[in-house]
């Protein structure tokens, strides 16, 4: 039976002073559409990349929750983020994953649009429509806003949302200059798509959960899929972790990067040493230099720095999510080092990832312990090292808390995700 959630029902479903999460929120229609109201139509919602358009024409179909939208560049050179549906009686205009063209033509009547998603062509327009139609009023729908930091393609629906930059913060901006400053990056032709029965908030919140590695992954690890070992410290609940909580959820945490993470790292690292250069430590900053592999930005995307890869968790119903890996590489990269990352690509995440498949198998899974009448009534417990250390505050950086492994992170997903809900 649907039932109809007031915003003092949703503020419970998260009780953030004693870390648990009601599980209803995983897997209930009516939550997840409100999500697709309240969230995705209202965030900056990661598009491309610009080196998957260079040109003019070139093109990326991409999604704003389930609404399916092309990115493409104009014949200015900027970004548009155009809804992939025809205003005449809604069919696709577009039915390729990417691409090159000079306009769209929906293939039902013939209706067609420039790159900047204007009516330019109308099928018996003097004989039939007697230039009555407002063609002007008929282009295509558009998101509201469209800006790039660093060659990342943002698109927000909703125009009174705030900048770009406003929303990334400090923390967002770290996430992706977390890549951005490794080199010239460019993403790798092929994004690799596949579904996964859970729901994408379970998705998301692994990003930062290192409680599961050492169980979930062991058979993966034992079977050494790397093409370099991995030297694990010896008691993975004294290692220590940095956790740095943003505006609008956005948050980075996991272990401390030392000099042994580094050393850990530098074999099939880019460029090993690219945190010492210049301007990676002028973006980085005191705090970003201490942060290694799991920033995200709210509401699904999450930046892989050590593997140079951006991950987004597509919502497509509440218990269903499709997976999408975009890989980097330094445009300038040796033949040895691009089949490298390559290799790692393909065999840690992805449908034939070993790590991805391990975690697959828990959020689909957990996703089916959030639908049954009673176990739906019990909550998730999500306090591990709540509140048992500090936030530290220091002058030029984002407000960061040292500590051990978490759930703090996944914790302030939640919390920000009743904010979001409740507005
Ligand atoms: Fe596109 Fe008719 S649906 S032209
Ligand atoms: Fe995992």
């Amino acid at each position: 039976m649907t039932t109809t959630f007031r915003h003092e029902d949703m503020r419970l479903m998260v009780d953030y002073e004693n870390g648990t999460v009601d599980r209803r929120i995983f897997a209930d229609q009516e939550i997840y559409e409100l999500e697709l109201e309240r969230i995705f139509a209202k965030a900056w919602n990661f598009m491309a990349h610009d080196s998957q358009l260079p040109n003019p024409g070139d093109f990326f179909m991409t999604r704003i929750g389930e609404d399916r939208v092309i990115c493409v560049r104009d014949n200015d050179g900027h970004p548009q983020v155009l809804v992939n549906t025809c205003r005449h009686r809604g069919n696709a205009i577009c039915r390729a994953d990417e691409g090159h063209a000079t306009s769209f033509m929906c293939t039902y009547h013939g209706w067609t649009y420039d790159l900047k998603g204007a009516l330019v062509g109308v099928p018996g327009f003097k004989e039939v429509y007697h230039e009555e139609l407002d063609r002007e009023n008929w282009g295509l729908i558009k998101a509201a806003q469209v800006d790039s930091y660093k060659g990342f393609i943002f698109a927000n629906m909703d125009a009174g949302a705030p900048s770009l930059n406003d929303y990334l913060g400090e923390v967002g901006r770290i996430g992706l200059d977390l890549i951005a400053t490794q080199g010239d990056m460019v993403v790798l032709p092929g994004v690799q798509k596949y579904t996964i029965q859970c729901n994408w908030k379970l998705a998301a919140d692994n990003v930062w959960d290192f409680y599961h590695p050492a169980i979930s992954h062991a058979s993966s690890t034992m079977s050494r899929w790397r093409p370099f070992p991995t030297i694990r410290p010896t008691n993975r609940f004294e290692s220590p972790h940095v956790v740095v909580l943003g505006e609008y959820g956005h948050a980075i945490s996991g272990p401390e990067v030392t000099e042994e993470t580094r050393a850990n790292q530098a074999n099939n690292a880019i460029h090993p040493d690219w945190r010492d250069e210049p301007e990676a430590k002028a973006a980085l900053g005191p705090v970003g230099a201490r942060v290694g592999n799991h920033p995200h930005i709210f509401p699904n995307c999450w930046l892989v720095p050590n593997g140079e890869q951006l991950c987004m968790r597509m919502p497509m119903g509440p218990t269903t999510t499709e997976i999408w890996w975009f890989t980097f590489i330094a445009a300038n990269q040796e033949a040895d080092r691009h089949a490298i990352q390559q290799h790692r690509a393909i065999h840690t995440f992805g449908p034939a990832g070993m790590l991805e498949t391990d975690d697959g198998e828990n959020w689909g899974e957990s996703t089916r312990g959030m639908t049954g009448v009673i176990s739906r009534q019990y909550p998730l417990h999500y306090a591990m090292n709540h509140r048992h250390d500090e936030v530290i505050e220091e002058e030029g950086a984002p407000a960061y808390i040292e500590t051990k492994i978490n759930e703090v992170a996944q914790l302030w997903l939640y919390k920000s995700w009743t904010e979001w809900m409740t507005v």
